[in-house]
């Protein structure tokens, strides 16, 4: 009876009754089973044996690249059209020559993102002035962020929800832009990254409708439409890329919550496809792009997500002919660590380039009046690595945006606040300062295009930002650091 043992285990449902009535037919059909059951269990073991051959020869590379493979097919294929302008805020009375470059101006762009909403307005923010009254100044020039707040204040009445994370306030008594969104109906969370990463929330980022974003230097403050030099990218009709901004500006939310703390790992709905390995790939203006957003500080990121630090130095890394960094302020040191530390990951690229690549390395560094001294050391030890025998190519200017006797009385602005890089290949656009706090401890994010996969393209984010960045080097703005003079001399006004 062992046939029988071996035999029922295989036997289909109808098999079951025959096998009662027909002990004959039964043994026959048991050998040829039994046989069968020996050849399949043979090509199973050699099928087997084969796999582990594959594996032992090429170790896991097959399965991630076809598993990679299908998620790119998936996921990285972007079919929107999307639109990308660059916006900028170039202060009163700051002047350049006739056809200069210029851009659309980053209050226009706000000011068109809420007339197009239809849903949702989420605002990632530092801080809030968009008026006079809580800079206590009564500055005819504070009207452009005075109609934003207007137009957001009727959001609520519009059917759309507007939600805004911000950092804690420094003075609770000047929250009055926030206090009339709460009283509106906007949805506000304090984000307390002071207590969860001994920074703080330094983003400055829309998602609308989840289809349009802004992001850039500009804060929600008044001078940033009209006293402040501010730099952003608007991206319109782009869902790939707004839910993918969405999902940094949900970490924020969550965030917010009362008592909240940092998940770790971060749940996988904040998971992302898109970052510099893999980016997103797109139609940016009708011209095939690859583009990613990268953040800060590690501890916020979710897997998937580039860490800002990392993306600035592949690019640095990635350039062939040079590396144009505008940046409010640039020192190789946490400034506000209690501990003094050194934190050269930016620095070290840099000269890296120039030496090892003969980059021509350019650093437009902004100076105010509370522009902090020591500064200038480092700049001016960067600015020593130029020598026209060697190729070495390192170049630094310091930027300083006039003030006129009335305009002194502005608090906090009057300075050139950009935040961006621009290399030969690759366009990257900013929040943070450079400054090691800002990427161990403070949240900021970027925008990264790189759109060399288009290499015929005649107008693209890079040659834009290119041209931006030689208006204000060539400008009479600019001045050439020179170890000889003091740093006040040269932000004098
Ligand atoms: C991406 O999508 C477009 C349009 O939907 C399609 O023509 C193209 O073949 C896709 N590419 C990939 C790699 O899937
Ligand atoms: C820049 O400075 C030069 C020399 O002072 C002057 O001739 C020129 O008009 C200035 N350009 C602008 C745009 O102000
Ligand atoms: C500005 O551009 C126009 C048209 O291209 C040209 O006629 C004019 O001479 C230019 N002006 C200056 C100051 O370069
Ligand atoms: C300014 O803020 C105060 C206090 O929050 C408020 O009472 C007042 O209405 C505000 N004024 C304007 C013009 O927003
Ligand atoms: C976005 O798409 C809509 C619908 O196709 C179009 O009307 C609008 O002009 C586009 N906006 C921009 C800024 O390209
Ligand atoms: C948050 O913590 C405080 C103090 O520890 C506590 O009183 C409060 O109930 C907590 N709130 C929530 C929503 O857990
Ligand atoms: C830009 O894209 C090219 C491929 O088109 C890639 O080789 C390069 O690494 C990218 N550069 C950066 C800085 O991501
Ligand atoms: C400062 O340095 C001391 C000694 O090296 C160390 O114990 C402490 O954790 C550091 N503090 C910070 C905030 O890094
Ligand atoms: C960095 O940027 C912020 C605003 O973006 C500015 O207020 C601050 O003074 C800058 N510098 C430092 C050292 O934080
Ligand atoms: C770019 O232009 C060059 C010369 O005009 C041409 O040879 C090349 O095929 C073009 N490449 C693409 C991708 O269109
Ligand atoms: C994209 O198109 C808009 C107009 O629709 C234009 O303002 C912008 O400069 C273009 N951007 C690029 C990178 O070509």
């Amino acid at each position: 009876m062992k046939p029988k043992v071996a035999y029922k285990p295989i036997s289909t449902p109808e098999g079951v009754e025959d096998h009662v009535v027909y002990i004959s037919h039964l043994q026959n059909d048991a050998r040829k089973y039994y046989q069968c059951a020996l050849i399949v269990a043979i090509i199973v073991t050699a099928l087997f044996c084969l796999m582990a051959a594959q594996l032992l020869i090429f170790p896991l590379l097959c399965t991630s690249s076809t598993e990679k493979t299908e998620i790119l097919l998936q996921q990285n294929n972007c079919s929107d059209p999307c639109n990308i302008v660059l916006v900028e805020s170039i202060p009163e009375g700051l002047e350049y020559a006739p056809n200069s470059t210029s851009n659309p101006s980053v209050f226009q762009s706000w000011m068109y993102l809420l007339s197009q909403a239809e849903r949702s307005v989420d605002i990632a923010s530092f801080y809030w002035t968009l008026t006079n009254n809580d800079t206590h100044t009564k500055h005819p020039t504070a009207k452009e962020g005075e109609l934003i707040l207007q137009e957001m204040l009727k959001l609520k009445q519009r059917g759309i929800n507007l939600r805004v994370a911000v950092n804690p306030s420094r003075s609770p008594a000047k929250d009055a832009d926030i206090n009339a969104l709460r009283a509106s109906g906007a949805e506000i969370r304090i984000v307390d990254l002071p207590r969860l990463t001994d920074g703080v929330l330094h983003t400055k980022f829309w998602v609308v409708d989840g289809k349009h974003i802004y992001i850039g230097s500009a804060n929600m403050d008044w001078r940033s439409l009209t006293q402040v030099k501010e730099l952003g990218t608007t991206v319109y009709n782009c869902t790939c890329v707004a839910q993918d901004l969405g999902k940094i500006f949900e970490a924020y939310w969550v965030l917010g919550e009362a008592n909240a703390t940092i998940p770790s790992p971060w749940p996988d709905t904040f998971t992302t496809l898109y970052n510099k390995e893999s980016p997103l790939e797109v139609s940016l203006n009708n011209t095939k792009s690859h583009l990613y957003l990268s953040s800060s500080p590690p501890k916020l990121l979710a897997k998937g997500r580039t860490d800002d630090l990392d993306s600035i130095l592949s690019i640095i890394d990635d350039a062939q002919s040079f590396v144009y960094i505008s940046v409010m302020d640039y020192t190789p040191t946490e400034e506000f660590s209690k501990n003094r530390s050194y934190w050269p990951a930016i620095d070290n690229h840099l000269r890296k380039a120039v030496y090892e690549k003969n980059l021509n390395v350019r650093l437009l560094i902004s100076c105010w009046a509370n522009t902090k001294p020591n500064m200038f050391p480092f700049l001016n030890s960067l600015a020593a690595l130029k020598s026209y025998k060697s190729h070495y190519n390192m170049e630094v200017k310091i930027f300083v945006v006039p003030v006129s006797p009335e305009q002194k009385h502005i608090p906090f602005a009057r300075v050139n606040h950009n935040k961006y890089m621009v290399t030969d290949r690759v366009a990257y656009i900013g929040t943070s300062n450079w400054s090691g706090d800002y990427f161990i401890h403070t949240a900021g994010s970027a925008l990264v295009v790189n759109q060399t996969c288009s290499p015929n393209a005649t107008n693209t984010m890079q040659k834009q930002l290119e041209a931006v960045f030689l208006r204000d080097w060539n400008s009479n703005y600019s001045h050439v650091m020179n170890s000889l003079t003091s740093y006040k001399e040269k932000c004098l006004f």
